[in-house]
């Protein structure tokens, strides 16, 4: 059962010179922000890290999800929790065996979930469906905001929604990448709870409007 529609902007594709200003363009309307942790490494991009984390979360109350980009993932988990964040993912590629990650995120307190590149199958994260908060299924490839969404990847979406309904499971599905109102209904159709949006919201003259255009789209589709 998908559950009910939800968006996570990404903050990648804001002006942070103006982060917070950015955010009160959308807070009240989102559920969470997603934040793009890049090491220059696992990605050939960098981004930010558990300093920015603290700015955002001493600047909003918002759910703050943490993709882990990064080479090294456990590393970084008790900065990442100190600095306010509310949830982790990191890539099945970058963490084969994922438990020691599963372990410190949640002895921190952390909810904490497995991302899949788009060539990667949803075989990987099977086995370790029943400790993730989420699975996010990349529809771009890592590393870059802008980029064009990657239709190839909904049979994933589609299956990854099939073995979590049979196991019973309430694992989020999430996609990130590409997500505008093109892309965004096949993405809900195929079984997706979250989606991720960044150049759609926040290079939209007005972001608020995006993302009630990116809701209307979704929730047409239902929660069922
Ligand atoms: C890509 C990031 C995505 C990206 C989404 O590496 O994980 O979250 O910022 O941005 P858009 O919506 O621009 O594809
Ligand atoms: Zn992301």
């Amino acid at each position: 059962m998908r559950g009910p529609a939800r968006i996570a902007p990404s903050i990648l594709a804001a002006d942070f010179a103006r982060l917070a200003d950015d955010i009160e363009r959308v807070t009240g309307q989102i559920d969470m922000l997603h934040v793009d942790v890049m090491d220059g490494h696992f990605v050939p991009n960098i981004s930010l890290g558990p300093p920015v984390v603290a700015s955002l979360s001493a600047a909003t109350e918002l759910y703050l999800d943490c993709h882990l980009m990064i080479t090294d993932p456990v590393r970084y988990l008790s900065s990442l929790a100190d600095a306010g964040a509310s949830g982790v993912t990191a890539h099945i590629e970058a963490i084969p065996d994922p438990d020691p990650f599963f372990d410190r995120a949640h002895d921190l307190g952390l909810d904490a979930g497995l991302v899949l590149n788009p060539a990667t199958p949803v075989e990987a994260v099977i086995p370790y469906l029943e400790r993730c908060s989420m699975v996010v299924v990349m529809s771009v490839e890592p590393g870059f905001g802008g980029q064009s969404f990657i239709p190839g990847v909904l049979d994933k979406v589609v299956r990854l929604r099939e073995s979590i309904d049979s196991a019973g499971s309430a694992t989020d599905i999430q996609v990130d990448g590409g997500i505008d109102p093109a892309s965004v209904g096949p993405a809900r159709d195929a079984g997706a709870d979250i989606v991720v949006a960044g150049t759609s919201v926040f290079r939209a003259d007005d972001p608020a409007a995006a993302i009630r255009d990116l809701y209307e789209i979704m929730t047409d589709i239902g929660a069922a």
